[in-house]
C-alpha cells in the first residue's frame, strides 16, 4: 500500500540514502550490525497482497507475512480507514479504571470465537506482554485461590515466548538467554515434541507422546506439584522448525497431567492464532482446552500492535469473590482504541471472506507443494500444518546427518538466505537449532502463491545441493 507518507519519503530519500541512514542509525532486532556497513538491506516500502516492493523497486513474495503477521497481506484500505476514523474520534485512552467500546466490543468478539469458557480477555501491545501477563496472571491466581507456592513455570527445550524478562525466562533457547542472565529461577524445561530428532532417541508415536508426557509429570513431581503454576507451550513449536505434537493424544494427555497437579496449561499462539493452522486458534486445530491464551501479530494483520490474553472464567473468580483484589498489572498502550478498532475490522474481513476456512482447504495443497521437495539432497523433514511449515536441512538424508555447526552458516546465511531474497522470496532462514527453512504466507495466498513460494524454493535448495556436493 503507497501512501501520500510514502510519497513524500520517496522524495526525501533514494533508496541509496535510506541505506545509508539505515548504517549509521537504525538498530535493527536481531541482527548482527557489523556488517551492516557491506550489505544492502531490503527496505520493504510498500506492498499488496501476498508481496511486497522494496525501495529498490524489487517485488518479493512475503512467505512470513512480515513476521507470522500479515494473516491479510498487504494494502487493505479497509484497515487503514478504520484506523484512522478512530483515532479522529477518540484516539487514546487507557483500559485502567475505564473503558472505551473498541476494548469492550474486542473482548466480547473473541471471548465469543474462543475455545470454552476463555470468556475473559487481558489487552496488551505484544506478544511478549501477553506471555508476560499470562505469566503474572497465572501466579495471581495461585495466591488469590490460597496455594501462594505456585510460581514454577515448565516450557519446552528450544521455544520461543519472548524477550521481556518474564517471556525470555520461558523461553527455551539459551542462546537468547545467556546475555541477559541471571535469570529469574523457577522457570524449568522439559523436552520438545521434535519427531525427527526425538528426545528420547528411537521413540516415535504413541511411545515418543507418552515418554514427553511422563517427562513433564516427572518435572512437577521432581518440584513439588505445590510449586508449579503452569505450563506454557505452543500448539505448533516455531523454534526447531514448526514442531507439531508427535500423535493427536499428545494435548489430551498434557491436560490431563496439568488437572492432575492442578497446574494451569497456557497455549502460547502469538504465531498459531488467528487461522494460521486453519482453525481460528491453534489449540483447536489439536482439540485441547488451554485455561489461557496469549495471542498478538495477526489480531490486526499487523496494521495496528495489539496483543490479547484470552483467559478461563475460572481463572477470574477469585477476583470477583474479593471485593479488594485487582490483577496487579497494567500497559499504558494495552488494548489501546486504534487497534481494537483495527482487531475487531480484520475479524469482520475474516468471517466476510472465509480466511480460516480458506486455509484449511489449502492447508494440504501447501503440504503437497512442499513435500514434493523431498527429492532434493538436502531436504531431511518436511513439517508443520496449516500456513506454517519447516524444511529441515541436512548434510545425508539417509542417515539424517546433520551439518557441521560451520556449514550451516555459510549454506543458511551465504547461501540460501540471500539467494532466495534475489529470486523475489522472503522466507526465514533459521539457525537457531538445527537449520531450517520455515514459511508462513499470508493466509489470504491461494494456490499460485503457494506454487510461486514452492518453486523459488525449490531453485535455491537445488542449487545449494549442487554447491555443496
Ligand atoms: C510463540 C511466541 N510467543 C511470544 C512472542 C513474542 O511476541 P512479540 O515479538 O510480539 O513480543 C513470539 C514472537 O514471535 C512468539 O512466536
Amino acid at each position: 500500500m503507497s501512501g501520500p507518507g510514502d510519497d513524500r519519503a520517496d522524495e526525501r530519500h533514494d533508496h541509496d540514502d535510506l541505506q545509508d541512514l539505515a548504517r549509521r542509525h537504525l538498530w535493527m532486532h536481531f541482527t548482527r550490525m557489523a556488517r551492516a556497513p557491506e550489505l544492502d538491506w531490503p527496505v520493504i516500502a510498500s506492498g499488496d497482497g501476498c508481496h511486497v516492493t522494496d525501495t529498490a523497486g524489487r517485488r518479493y513474495l512475503d512467505g512470513l507475512s512480515g513476521l507470522f503477521t500479515s494473516q491479510l497481506g498487504y494494502g487493505r484500505r479497509e484497515l487503514a480507514e478504520v484506523a484512522a476514523e478512530q483515532a479522529g474520534r477518540m484516539h487514546y485512552f487507557p483500559l485502567w479504571s475505564h473503558a472505551h467500546p473498541p476494548a469492550i466490543e474486542l473482548a466480547a468478539r473473541l471471548a465469543g470465537l474462543a475455545p470454552g469458557d476463555l470468556n475473559r480477555v487481558f489487552l496488551t501491545v505484544s506478544g511478549s506482554e501477553s506471555v508476560e501477563s499470562a505469566l503474572k496472571l497465572a501466579r495471581q491466581f495461585h495466591r488469590a485461590n490460597g496455594e501462594p507456592g505456585r510460581y514454577k513455570v515448565i516450557s519446552r527445550v528450544g521455544s520461543y515466548h519472548g524477550t521481556t524478562m518474564g517471556a525470555l525466562a520461558i523461553t527455551g533457547l539459551a542462546q537468547f538467554r545467556e546475555p541477559f542472565e541471571p535469570l529469574p529461577s523457577g522457570f524449568l524445561k522439559v523436552p520438545n515434541c521434535n519427531a525427527f530428532r526425538p528426545a528420547f532417541p528411537g521413540l516415535s508415536g504413541e511411545d515418543l507422546t507418552d515418554a514427553l508426557i511422563a517427562s513433564v509429570e516427572q518435572q512437577i513431581l521432581a518440584e513439588g506439584a505445590h510449586t508449579v503454576a503452569a505450563v506454557f507451550v505452543e500448539p505448533l513449536q516455531n523454534a526447531g522448525g514448526c514442531l507439531p505434537p508427535p500423535t493427536d493424544t499428545y494435548y489430551a494427555k498434557l491436560r490431563a497431567v496439568c488437572d492432575r497437579h492442578g497446574v494451569l496449561l497456557v497455549s502460547d499462539e502469538v504465531i498459531c492464532a488467528y487461522g494460521r493452522l486453519g482453525t481460528m486458534f491453534g489449540c483447536e486445530r489439536y482439540g485441547y482446552q488451554p485455561d489461557m491464551i496469549t495471542t498478538a501479530k495477526g489480531l490486526t494483520s499487523g496494521y495496528s500492535p495489539l496483543g490479547a490474553v484470552l483467559v478461563s472464567d475460572r481463572l477470574m473468580e477469585p477476583f470477583l469473590a474479593d471485593p479488594r483484589a485487582s490483577f496487579t498489572h497494567g500497559i499504558t498502550f494495552g488494548g489501546h482504541p486504534v487497534s481494537c478498532a483495527v482487531a475487531l475490522a480484520n475479524l469482520d474481513i475474516f468471517e466476510r471472506e472465509g480466511v480460516v476456512d480458506h486455509v484449511d482447504r489449502h492447508r494440504h495443497t501447501f503440504r503437497a507443494l512442499l513435500e514434493d521437495l523431498r527429492d532434493i539432497p538436502i531436504v531431511g523433514d518436511v513439517r508443520g500444518e496449516g500456513y506454517f511449515w519447516a524444511l529441515e536441512l541436512v548434510k545425508d538424508q539417509d542417515t539424517r546427518a546433520r551439518f557441521d555447526r560451520d556449514e550451516v552458516e555459510p549454506l543458511l546465511r551465504g547461501l540460501v538466505g540471500p539467494r532466495l531474497l534475489e529470486l523475489g522470496l522472503i522466507a526465514r532462514a533459521d539457525d537457531r537449532g538445527d537449520p531450517v527453512l520455515q514459511f508462513a504466507p499470508p493466509l489470504v495466498a491461494g494456490p499460485a502463491e503457494l506454487e510461486e513460494l514452492a518453486g523459488i524454493t525449490r531453485k535455491v535448495l537445488e542449487e545449494a545441493s549442487a554447491t555443496l556436493r
